[in-house]
């Protein structure tokens, strides 16, 4: 049986990662005639990137697993210094990404090209970083930690939940879900798609 806490980072991998691609493509698509709730909910979601994986997965991941898997194979050391480095680059690029996204709401149009760019190279570096952890971590780890391990890990995995991942809403981030699945379009969340109509962005 896979071990609770293997279950949970791979739920947040694959809820960032469709968040992270509906944010590029939302961001593709522009305004369109409703730029109040497409900065609203783009907000919203940049905001759970740093809310969650920034502030409560990685550290779990820096501080538990990854010192585990080097203890249980000194040879990952190379690709968990990497992916360390990567986590503590996070942040910033987070706030890089706020930054730009309120220049565009705020300065216009002239402003967008440079937060789509930004983001473009966010969503790979993301991609990226999870894809590794999967490949050369995760995939390995059930076979190199112990039951002890495990048990410590799921306590950590488990003092957390994604509300997004799990569909658990804490209520001091009920109004956060709810803005975020109720405006997204598809697949993300189940609000409308917005109109693309070129040439229209705010
Ligand atoms: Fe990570
Ligand atoms: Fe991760």
């Amino acid at each position: 049986m896979k071990p609770h806490a293997l279950e949970v980072i791979q739920s947040e991998h694959s809820t960032l990662a469709a968040v992270l691609r509906s944010l590029a493509l939302m961001a593709e698509q522009g305004p369109s005639n409703e730029p109040e709730r497409f900065f609203d909910v783009l907000r919203a979601m940049l905001f759970y990137i740093d809310e969650f994986p920034e502030r409560q997965h990685h550290p779990k991941e820096s501080s538990l697993l990854f010192p585990m898997l080097v203890r249980a194979e000194p040879q990952l050391q190379t690709v968990v210094a990497q992916l360390d480095k990567e986590h503590q680059a996070g942040e910033e690029k987070v706030r890089a990404l706020q930054q730009k996204l309120l220049a565009w709401e705020l300065m216009g149009d002239g402003r967008r090209a440079r937060f789509i760019d930004t983001l473009q190279d966010y969503v790979r570096f993301y991609l990226e970083h999870m894809s590794v952890e999967e490949e050369h971590l995760l995939c390995a780890a059930p076979l190199l930690l112990s039951s002890h391990d495990w048990i410590e890990l799921d306590r950590a995995f488990n003092s957390h939940r994604d509300p997004l991942a799990t569909g658990i809403r804490d209520p001091s981030f009920e109004r956060l879900f709810t803005r975020i699945v109720m405006s997204a379009p598809e697949p993300l969340g189940i609000g409308r798609a917005f109109e693309s109509q070129a040439g229209q962005h705010t």
